[in-house]
């Protein structure tokens, strides 16, 4: 019977950059869930639908990008592989490289990283190097080391990455059977923006889809470069996945938003949990801050009068929230704050059942 293969086997013919021997490193990422939202179609009078990223095989988005990169570094010999990252990056070429027998050496900015996604970096045997700096300064080191010594870098900046994001496009595009009219997402080192716009040229020039959305892109507010025009040396958010100062997909991303008749906006970390919150109440989907832009970034239009009636409107969350489970419960105060003994009755007089 018949299982989903991974993205490479799946869309091998439209994936640019990949030799034709090149056998795939996969978890069998991609494929994931287009989940109807009924809370934010009803609030638009649109169709709104949620591409939820946090059920790839490490929780996020970046696996598209890591079986086409840890496949290609494998395919030319590399013995150990290297990234910066806010996270999820990290955990993803941890366990790619793990699966294809690579050595993980990851760069992260010093107490900014959630637990799950360190978790997972350790896990799968990255060795991790903290650095007194934010990320901006680790994809530096990264790219030095990585000219400097054998060691492959497989950030965005490395063209691969981009050739596997792209396919959550194509997947959008398969299901709804075109393209969305709007295609909102979070926006840090800018990378999955550009790789999105790319897939929809793609499916576009290709007759698979009969137009490209209109793009946008959300930022938080003290990380929002895209929207002020202006590097942050000094970015900070909440949303940690997202804390960026200068992208560097900077000029893909501001293509993506010119090409489509697109733009970029910034949130508040408050709007950005609250959207959070609000998501998995709604709907059932739990996403990590960052994750949740997005979604922010269309309420946050929605209440400024701007309109999506009638429109499809595609969101990708990209994360799981289960990634920073401290960051979700911090507005929460205690999260146990009714300890009964072992008894129904005292259990139902503390839920207000009787
Ligand atoms: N959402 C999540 C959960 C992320 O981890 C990231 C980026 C983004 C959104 C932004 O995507 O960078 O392509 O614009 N995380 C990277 C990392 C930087 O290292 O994990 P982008």
């Amino acid at each position: 019977h018949h299982q989903w293969r991974g993205l490479i086997e799946e869309y091998r013919d439209l994936i640019d950059l990949l030799p034709d021997d090149l056998e795939a490193v996969t978890l069998r990422e991609g494929g994931t869930p287009l989940v109807h939202s009924e809370w934010l179609s009803s609030l638009t009078g649109g169709q709104v639908w949620l591409k939820v990223e946090g059920d790839n095989p490490t929780g996020s988005f970046k696996d598209r990008g890591m079986t086409t990169a840890i496949s290609l570094a494998k395919h030319e010999g590399a013995q150990a592989v290297v990234c910066a990252s806010t996270g999820n990056t990290s955990a993803s070429m941890a366990a790619y490289a793990a699966k294809a027998g690579l050595k993980p050496l990851v760069l992260v900015p010093e107490g900014k990283i959630a637990a799950g996604k360190m978790a997972q970096a350790v896990v799968h045997g990255a060795q991790i190097i903290m650095v007194r700096g934010n990320f901006d300064h680790c994809l530096e080191m990264a790219k030095g080391l990585a000219w400097n010594y054998p060691v492959a870098l497989v950030n965005s900046v490395n063209p691969v990455r981009l050739q596997g994001q792209k396919t959550a496009a194509f997947e959008i595009c398969d299901f709804l059977g075109d393209a969305p009219d709007y295609h909102l997402l979070p926006v840090g080192n800018a990378g999955n923006i550009s790789a999105y716009w790319m897939g929809y040229e793609q499916y576009a020039d290709l007759g698979r889809a009969s137009k490209r959305p209109v793009m946008r892109g959300f930022q938080a507010e003290g990380a929002s470069p895209l929207v002020t025009g202006e590097p942050f040396p000094d970015p900070e958010t909440k949303a940690t996945a997202i804390r960026i100062g200068n992208p560097a997909s900077w000029k893909l991303a501001e293509a993506a938003a010119l090409e489509s008749g697109g733009r970029f906006a910034a949130l508040s970390d408050a709007q950005i949990l609250a959207a959070q919150v609000e998501l998995a109440r709604h709907d059932g989907v739990f996403v990590e801050p960052a994750s949740a832009t997005g979604v922010a970034g269309l309420l946050a239009e929605l209440a400024a009068g701007e309109s999506y009636a009638g429109a499809t409107v595609a969101i990708t969350v990209t994360g799981h929230g289960l990634k920073d489970t401290a960051t979700a419960l911090e507005s929460f105060g205690d999260v146990v704050d009714t300890v009964v003994d072992a008894d129904v009755d005292a259990a139902a007089a503390a839920a207000g059942l009787t």
